[in-house]
């Protein structure tokens, strides 16, 4: 459960040094996804967050909702993106991969995380 300190946290959007971006179905228009970054305490360096819902995954979900967000946090300044997972999550690092210039791989640095810019 999330403490309340934790809920304002995720709440605080400020669309600078913190952006939320929800993915949405066609209609109905159900929220099928989110992304997040949290600017660290370098300034070009930001924590990002995704998560897709379960019906929804391997359809392009998450790096739609990728690309969008790094491209916003590029246009606050961000260069390098950390992102936090477990050791044996293949998705998040394939899109991690995916994120990446072709001629810098990800790298995987503990606790299990990806960076890349
Ligand atoms: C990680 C996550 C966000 C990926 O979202 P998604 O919408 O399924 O990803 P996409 O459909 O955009 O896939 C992008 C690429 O990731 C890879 N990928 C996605 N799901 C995969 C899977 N289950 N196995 C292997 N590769 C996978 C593929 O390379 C895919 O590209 P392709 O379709 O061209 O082959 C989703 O699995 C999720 O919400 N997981 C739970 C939360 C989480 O682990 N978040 C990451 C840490 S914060």
């Amino acid at each position: 459960m999330l403490s309340a300190r934790d809920v304002s946290r995720l709440l605080d959007v400020d669309h600078w040094h913190h952006e939320a971006l929800i993915a949405y179905s066609p209609p109905p228009r159900a929220p099928i996804g989110i992304a997040r970054y949290i600017r660290l305490d370098d300034f070009d360096a930001a924590e990002v967050a995704i998560e897709v819902a379960d019906g929804w995954q391997h359809q392009g979900v998450g790096i739609a909702l990728l690309v969008a967000l790094t491209e916003r946090a590029r246009s606050a300044g961000i260069r390098r993106f950390h992102m936090s997972m477990l050791r044996d999550n293949v998705a998040a690092r394939a899109l991690a991969r995916k994120l990446s210039p072709p001629n810098e791989p990800p790298t995987l640095s503990p606790p299990p995380a990806m960076s890349w810019s």
